[in-house]
């Protein structure tokens, strides 16, 4: 766990996201290798990483060529900025690739440097831009779901609807409001209460992710689309998880026919191997901006968008994802990871198991558990530990599991051996 000279003032000094600084001095773990669906801690334990880091390892830990394409782009040019009229080869050849995969005609592309924060945050934004460039500036509300996650800037944790991260701050962004995730009707009734001539866009998680891995419910993302549609409402598909293949295909607007006005995306993008987000923007929201003649000037941008560096670890990445016919491995694993964890869920302490779109899954530890034991979650995940499988708490009550790609048959029976014997012996600890 805790491990070498030097960890002791680390864990003092580095401030851990969604931390208990309090509780961790001693118990942080220290992760210094990666090789395929594996991590080792300083000591040299061997973890199968179940998370795949926080969804986004898709191709895997130790990629030499995704470091190999950082340093050939850092020894040309490292860094250099992209606003006004410059630009450079890999952020132009990135734009392309990924404007010519995703699910949306003629569709332009924003790079954020930070992730999918930056480009919710910039999806917002554009949102209320555009619909003032057309003449409609009173459409400024978004809304968002129950259970949704959209990133920890200011916009995303007022979109977020995990009470627990957001009660601390809110309101930040003060025209937001909040549906039931899995409620087509409530959608429509809000947009009606509001007026569709004050509602600007809905974020939507195709899979809502952080929140506790929820496939849509049949039929709720066509009703929801339709909706937007009929009240003129922009759709953004929020894929930062979804998003370059965890699904089965590139997005899961492709899948779920969502023809989105945006999407926004991330970790996929890059496999995590450097930081970049994208917002991937229709037709007809770039058009104000792009018509020949036009004035509009959309001002927003970040120092570090379309890092060359980041670009060209992106662009590896996507040949990567390519030449090994990744996104079709999810697709053919997809039963195999429903199969493996379908028995957890006659499990005692499981109340349910969420499975069976793409690379995504979580069980749920049973209600009547949790309420009589509040330390279970966080034993069980720390059992999982000890057995050697890295997992983490979504929204208090489920357990993540979103492997990278290129996890085999036998490790994902690995992952549901170990999750067996630590939710079995927690019922008879
Ligand atoms: C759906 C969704 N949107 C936005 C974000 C924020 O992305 P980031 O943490 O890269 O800023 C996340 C992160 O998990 C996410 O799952």
């Amino acid at each position: 766990m805790g491990s070498g000279p030097g960890d002791t003032v680390r864990e003092h000094v580095l401030w851990n996201p969604f931390a208990n600084m309090a509780g961790l001095a001693g118990r942080s773990v220290t992760i210094v290798r990666g090789e395929g669906c594996h991590v080792f801690d300083g000591e040299g334990r061997d973890y199968l990483d179940a998370l795949a880091s926080l969804w986004y390892c898709n191709v895997g830990h130790g990629r030499a060529e995704l470091a190999d394409a950082a340093a050939a782009q850092m020894r040309q040019l490292a860094a250099y900025q992209v606003f006004e009229h410059y630009s450079n080869p890999p952020a132009g050849e990135l734009a392309s690739r990924v404007a010519a995969l995703a699910p949306v005609p003629g569709a332009k592309v924003f790079f954020t440097p930070g992730g999918g924060s930056d480009a919710v945050d910039t999806a917002a934004k554009l949102a209320r831009a555009y619909w003032r460039a057309i003449g409609k500036p009173g459409k400024q509300i978004s809304i968002a779901r129950s259970h949704a996650y959209h990133g920890m800037n200011a916009y995303g944790t007022s979109l977020g609807g995990i009470p627990a991260n957001t009660e601390a701050f809110v309101p930040l962004v003060s025209l937001v409001e909040h549906v039931a995730w899995d409620d087509p009707a409530a959608l429509d009734k809000t947009i009606e209460q509001l007026g569709a001539d004050r509602v600007a866009a809905f974020f939507c998680e195709p899979v809502i992710g952080a929140g506790g891995v929820y496939p849509p419910p049949p039929g709720y993302l066509a009703a929801v689309r339709e909706i937007c549609r009929r009240h003129d409402v922009l759709f953004i598909a929020d894929e930062v998880i979804t998003g370059f293949g965890r699904v089965g295909t590139w997005f899961a607007s492709e899948r779920f026919a969502l023809d989105p006005d945006m999407i926004t995306a991330a970790k996929g993008l890059s496999s995590g191997y450097a930081p970049i987000g994208a917002v991937i923007i229709g037709e007809r929201v770039a058009e104000p901006f792009w018509r020949p003649g036009s004035d509009l000037v959309f001002r927003h941008g970040y120092t570090y968008s379309a890092h060359p560096t980041t670009c060209a670890v992106a662009l590896a990445n996507l040949d990567l994802i390519e030449r090994e016919q990744l996104v079709g491995r999810v697709a053919a694993l997809e039963p195999v990871l429903a199969r493996h964890l379908a028995p957890l869920a006659d499990l005692e302490l499981v109340g349910e198991v969420r499975a069976g779109t793409g690379l995504l899954a979580a069980v749920e530890i049973a209600e009547e558990s949790r309420a009589a034991d509040p330390g279970l979650a966080a034993r069980l995940v720390a059992g999982l530990r000890e057995r050697g499988v890295i997992t983490r708490l979504l929204r208090g009550v489920a357990l993540q599991i979103s492997p990278p790609f290129v996890i085999t048959e036998e490790e994902i029976g690995q992952i549901a051996a170990a999750f067996a014997d630590t939710f079995e012996a927690a019922a008879h600890s």
